[in-house]
C-alpha cells in the first residue's frame, strides 16, 4: 500500500513538471506577444537537441536626430511629437491637383486658407501631408533645405505667389518651364522638381502643404507678398 502511494506521488509530481514546463512555454510566448512594439522579431530557434529557444531581436532605433540648423542657416523650430490638431474642414476641392493646375488660368490659383493670422493647427496638418508624400526627403523636415533648395528663405525660383507654388508642386519644374515659366531666383541647388499633382490626392491637400510652407517662412516680414 505504502509503495503504491509513493508511486502515485511520483507520477503526480512528474505530471506537474510537464504541466509547468508547458506553462512556462506559454508564458514566454505571451511575454513575447506583449512586448511586440519593442521586439521586432521573435525567432524560435530549434536546437539540435530539439529544445526551442526564443531569441528576440531588438528593433533598430529609427528616430533620426534632427539638426538644430537647416541648410538655409536658420534654426529649426522644435518638433512636436504627436499631432493634437483637430480635424479641419476642407475648404478646397477634392479634385486632383494636377487637373486643377492644368485647367486653371494663369494667376488665378489662391489658397482658400487665410494666412492672417497663421493657424498653427492648419500648418501642422499641412506638415503631415508634406511628410506623407516625402517632400522632406529633398527639402528637409522643416523645409530648411537639404539635398534641394530651402522652402523657408526669401529666394523663390519661379515666384513666391500661391499660383506659382501650386503649379510647381503639382506639375513639376520641367512642365513649368515648358509652359513658359523661367527660373528667376537662384538657390544653392539647381535641378528638376518632380511633379506631385498625381501623388497628392486632392487640391485641398496641396493648399495645406503650401500653408505649412508659409508658416515656415524665416525671411523678413517685409518680403511676405502672399
Ligand atoms: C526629388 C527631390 C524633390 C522632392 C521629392 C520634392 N522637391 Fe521640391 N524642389 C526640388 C528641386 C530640385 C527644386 C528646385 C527646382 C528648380 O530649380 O527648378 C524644388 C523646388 C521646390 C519649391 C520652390 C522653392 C523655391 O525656393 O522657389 C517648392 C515650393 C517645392 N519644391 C515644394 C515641394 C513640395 C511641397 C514637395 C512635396 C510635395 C516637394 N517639393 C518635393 C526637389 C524636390
Amino acid at each position: 500500500m505504502k509503495f503504491c502511494n509513493v508511486g502515485i506521488v511520483a507520477m503526480l509530481s512528474m505530471l506537474s513538471i510537464t504541466v509547468s514546463a508547458a506553462g512556462i512555454n506559454q508564458l514566454t510566448e505571451k511575454a513575447a506577444e506583449r512586448s511586440k512594439p519593442v521586439i521586432a522579431e521573435v525567432k524560435k530557434v530549434e536546437m539540435a537537441s530539439g529544445k526551442i529557444i526564443v531569441a528576440a531581436a531588438e528593433a533598430p532605433a529609427t528616430a533620426e536626430a534632427a539638426p538644430a540648423v537647416g541648410a538655409d542657416g536658420f534654426t529649426l523650430p522644435e518638433q512636436k511629437k504627436k499631432s493634437t490638431a483637430p480635424e479641419i474642414k476642407p475648404l478646397a476641392s477634392d479634385k486632383s491637383p494636377h487637373d486643377v493646375a492644368m485647367a486653371a488660368e494663369k494667376g488665378t490659383l489662391k489658397n482658400p486658407y487665410s494666412y492672417k493670422p497663421m493657424d498653427a493647427g492648419l500648418a501642422e496638418a499641412g506638415k503631415k501631408k508634406y511628410m506623407s508624400v516625402s517632400c522632406n526627403g529633398c527639402h528637409g523636415g522643416n523645409g530648411g533645405g537639404g539635398m534641394c533648395p530651402p522652402l523657408s528663405n526669401e529666394t523663390w525660383v519661379y515666384g513666391a505667389d500661391d499660383d506659382t507654388l501650386f503649379r510647381l508642386v503639382a506639375l513639376g519644374s520641367d512642365e513649368l518651364l515648358k509652359q513658359g515659366y523661367t527660373r528667376k531666383g537662384r538657390e544653392n541647388v539647381v535641378g528638376p522638381m518632380p511633379a506631385h499633382g498625381k501623388l497628392l490626392k486632392t487640391e485641398d491637400d496641396l493648399w495645406r502643404i503650401i500653408y505649412f510652407i508659409r508658416s515656415n517662412f524665416r525671411g523678413s516680414e517685409a518680403n511676405i507678398k502672399w
